[in-house]
């Protein structure tokens, strides 16, 4: 006889309660509980998918199993999953609605045509999926299509058809009928990516799980989620925009800050080799308000173009607004600008866009940033060829940038004349080897200086 009881769970963390409460206090969200029924039989325990028993064994007797890795056709992709896809892990790829998941799974799944893949949508029909096929004009003999959501019935197929990799568009729309609620819930979502995760390692298939995101952009869905996959493959970017960011938040199988570039086109998503050429505007005018930061995302150099746009409060209170960029930080700039160099912003508007649609996290682009509000607020545009490596610390201080070299070797790369970086960034530096002239600052009015005072 099937037990039923009613549980109640957190809709953001997945946290398991057994009565309502208003806080989680788990992750402090208000009104996320809500009751669930888990019926569970007792013979719910999960089918094994392998003849073999696993038995405790010694590490000393584990064969290391050198199967290599599965190349999925994309180099971007491969480079961000550490080399290539590896057997039996189970990656999750999270990304807005609209922002080329389902694009990004279909193409995999055409181009890996020496493999037997199967693409489970619980979202759009067999039709609309050929459809986009023809678009993406691609084609692959050995890929199926799978419109199911029940867990079961998609086994079923999974064990006739016996692919070597799987994709399940998306983990929301899945649902076992062991358990009574409905699909999406944080119960549904826990089971079916838990006995995915099964099946991944009990038979070294591959499988990859799309993953919505909500307005807040987390996963949605409980938390457990991104604990129990290998590795979670963040989508990012902006809807007006081409460009897509690909990047890892969490990798078993390789480094957690790689970063891939793909732009949207008419024919899908297209890899982006070199991105910090596409993301720089391609004029020669020089603009105020416009500068060049050399970033590190991740382990990878990019040159973002920064826009500052400063001018009279039109009405009372000043805005302070920020695309892309933190806009405490952008408050805390403009605070140290007037503290420590006298500039009177306190009645200005400034506004900050980080072209592309990129969102930056490198407190190394603060120089840039500053040298664009300056720029702006002047109304002297900074020459093009120039870019900005360094971080500002309260006091107006330049502090050094991680990684300099990676950043001056960049800007070098793309035939950037001068770069300002700290003054204290000096050391173990061979500053011979670039063609670029680099400039050491160590205060912000030394900046300003350099920047605007022309004798
Ligand atoms: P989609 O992969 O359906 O997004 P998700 O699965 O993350 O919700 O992407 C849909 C968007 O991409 C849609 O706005 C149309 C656009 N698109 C192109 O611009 N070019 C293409 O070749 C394809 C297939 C989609
Ligand atoms: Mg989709």
């Amino acid at each position: 006889m099937a037990k039923s009881k009613s549980v109640y769970f957190c809709q953001n963390c997945g946290a398991e309660s057994a009565k309502w409460i208003g806080r989680c206090p788990a992750c402090n969200e208000w009104n996320t509980y809500v009751e669930q029924v888990v019926s569970k039989t007792k013979t719910s325990t999960q089918v094994s998918f392998t003849e073999e028993k696993q038995l405790p064994q010694k590490i000393f007797d584990i064969k290391s199993e050198k199967k290599g890795r599965i190349s999925t056709g994309i180099n971007e992709l491969d480079r961000i999953l550490g080399g290539g896809l590896v057997y039996g892990s189970l990656i999750l790829i999270g990304g807005e609605p609209g922002i080329g998941k389902s694009t990004l799974a279909l193409q995999v799944a055409l181009k890996l045509n020496q493999h037997k893949v199967l693409y489970i949508s619980g979202e759009e029909s067999p039709q609309q999926i050929k459809l986009r096929a023809e678009r993406l004009k691609l084609n692959n003999e050995n890929c199926f299509i799978l419109s199911e959501t029940l867990l079961e019935n998609i086994y079923t197929h999974v064990i006739n058809i016996k692919p070597d990799i799987i994709i399940v568009d998306s983990i929301q729309t899945l649902y076992t009928d062991k358990l009574e609620s409905s699909a999406g819930t944080v119960s549904q979502i826990k089971e079916t990516a838990a006995s995915l995760l099964k099946y991944a390692k009990e038979t070294g298939t591959p499988v990859f799980l799309i993953g919505h995101i909500n307005k807040e952009g987390n996963l949605a869905g409980p938390k457990v989620l991104e604990h129990v996959v290998d590795t979670v493959l963040q989508f990012e970017g902006d809807h007006n925009n081409m460009y897509r960011i690909l990047r890892t938040t969490k990798n078993r199988f390789g480094s957690t800050s790689e970063l891939g570039m793909f732009e949207m086109n008419n024919n899908g998503l297209v890899e982006v080799a070199d991105p910090s050429q596409v993301l720089i505007t391609q004029t020669n005018e020089n603009l105020s308000g416009t500068t060049i930061a050399s970033t590190i995302n991740g382990v990878r150099p990019l040159l973002l173009e920064i826009q500052a746009l400063v001018s009279s409060a039109a009405y009372g209170t000043p805005q302070r607004s920020s695309t892309g960029f933190d806009n405490r930080r952008l408050g805390m700039l403009l605070a140290v600008l007037e503290k420590r160099a006298g500039f009177r912003l306190g009645q200005k508007d400034v506004f900050l866009n980080v072209a592309g649609g990129i969102k930056i996290d490198d407190p190394a682009s603060d120089l840039a940033v500053i040298a664009s509000v300056l720029s702006s607020n002047l109304d002297i545009p900074i020459d093009k060829t120039v870019c900005f490596a360094g971080e500002v610390g309260l006091t107006g201080e330049i502090r050094p940038a991680n990684r300099i070299e990676q950043r001056i070797g960049e800007a070098n790369k793309l035939g950037f004349k001068k770069i300002y970086i700290s003054g204290y960034n000096s050391k173990g530096v061979d500053m011979s080897k670039y063609k670029i002239q680099i400039v050491k600052v160590a205060k912000v009015e030394e900046l300003f200086r350099s920047l605007f005072k022309k004798n």
